[in-house]
């Protein structure tokens, strides 16, 4: 007999490899001393953070919807009644929201993977850690959703990364999609959520969760660092052309069918002229845009993803300029520079400590 839940979706075949290691010594000392934080600082839902609070909607209705165009700050949308902001608000951010639920249940799986799939012990024992992170993580944001109104799907396009992620029978790939780009463009996201609410509850649950992902971060970096020189050209290439796929469906497809599809559907629901909007925002572009970080104006990508494939060796002048191309397509386009090479300087470096800089408030 198979017991099936009502909710679960059908069964998906993954390549994945299962690896023995039988030097249960520590052969790579940075994870190890990672495994060792990370079993520190575990923390628990239930008894460190207070469900009891209410979400406040006051502080959640000031909160930006959107991570790239600050379009609650046109006249248009300002001049709309506080009851119809509020629901684009409570929507739009529900969205995000949903989608890192989502995605923290693909690092799930991910991390448990990776137990069975990387080769060393001590990188065994972090994904171990992680996992139980990762656990955490579906926990908080469910339950912040549930308290916001209910989950919405995931986005086609993160759903389709998590999918290959999980399907691809290399660890490296795993590592990079994961460690790399899905949970680098999270940091990112975290950061600047956690930086512009007000609501208290969501300030909390971010602390704790960007916390852990700063370690998660740290591990993936770390460990395919050490690999990175080891590898054939042809493997390399592999590699680097698995992180570039993973940025632009999440980049480009999240444009095309995530957010703004999820806010038409609420503009046309509560009579808000979708037209008349990016009217205004084009209009008042520069106004509402002025003040913005320079890195926030670089994008998840540029700003924060790069950076991280710079330093494990995988960002080579060859796929640097596919990541020029894509970007070109995106709102962040006036910031990736007229060339490769322009682009390739604008790229920061990673901050030297990720845990205070998810944590800290300015750019
Ligand atoms: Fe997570
Ligand atoms: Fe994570």
């Amino acid at each position: 007999m198979e017991l099936k839940t009502d909710t679960q979706e059908p069964d998906m075949e993954t390549a994945m490899k299962v690896v023995y290691q039988w030097n249960y010594g520590s052969e790579l000392e940075e994870l190890r001393r990672l495994y060792v934080k990370g079993a520190q600082q575990q923390w628990v839902s239930e008894r460190d953070i207070d469900w009891e609070q209410p979400i406040d909607m006051a502080k959640f209705a000031s909160m930006p919807i959107s991570s790239t165009i600050p379009f609650e700050k046109c006249s248009y949308f300002r001049s709309l009644p506080d009851e119809t902001r509020w629901e684009v608000t409570r929507r739009g951010v529900a969205f995000r929201l949903s989608n890192f639920l989502h995605g923290e249940q693909g690092a799930l799986m991910v991390a448990s993977q990776l137990v069975n799939a990387v080769p060393h012990t001590d990188a065994k024992f972090y994904a171990a850690t992680q996992t139980m992170d990762e656990a955490r993580h579906v926990e908080v944001f469910a339950a912040y959703l549930e308290k916001l109104g209910g989950t919405q799907p995931i986005a086609p396009g993160l759903k389709n990364v998590l999918d290959e992620t999980l399907k691809t029978g290399n660890w490296m790939q795993k590592l990079v999609g994961m460690q790399i780009v899905v949970e680098g463009l999270a940091l990112f996201a975290f950061r600047r959520m956690r930086n512009l609410t007000e609501e208290p509850l969501l300030r909390e649950l971010l602390m704790y969760v960007s916390r852990d992902e700063a370690r998660h971060h740290a591990y993936g970096v770390q460990y395919i660092e050490r690999c990175v020189p080891e590898m054939g050209d042809a493997e390399r290439m592999e590699l680097e052309d698995f992180a570039l796929e993973a940025s632009r469906i999440l980049v480009t497809g999240q444009n095309d069918n995530g957010l703004i599809t999820s806010l038409l559907q609420a503009f046309s629901d509560l009579d808000v002229d979708a037209v008349a909007l990016m009217e205004s925002v084009r209009a008042e572009r520069d106004e509402i845009t002025a003040g913005m970080p320079r890195l926030q104006q670089l994008g998840p990508v540029a700003g924060f993803v790069l950076p991280g494939l710079k330093r494990c060796g995988l960002l080579s002048e060859r796929v640097a300029s596919h990541y020029h191309d894509f970007l070109q397509g995106t709102v962040n386009a006036a910031t990736m520079g007229d060339d490769v090479a322009e682009f390739m300087e604008r790229i920061p470096g990673l901050p030297e400590d990720t845990a205070a800089w998810v944590l800290s408030e300015v750019d």
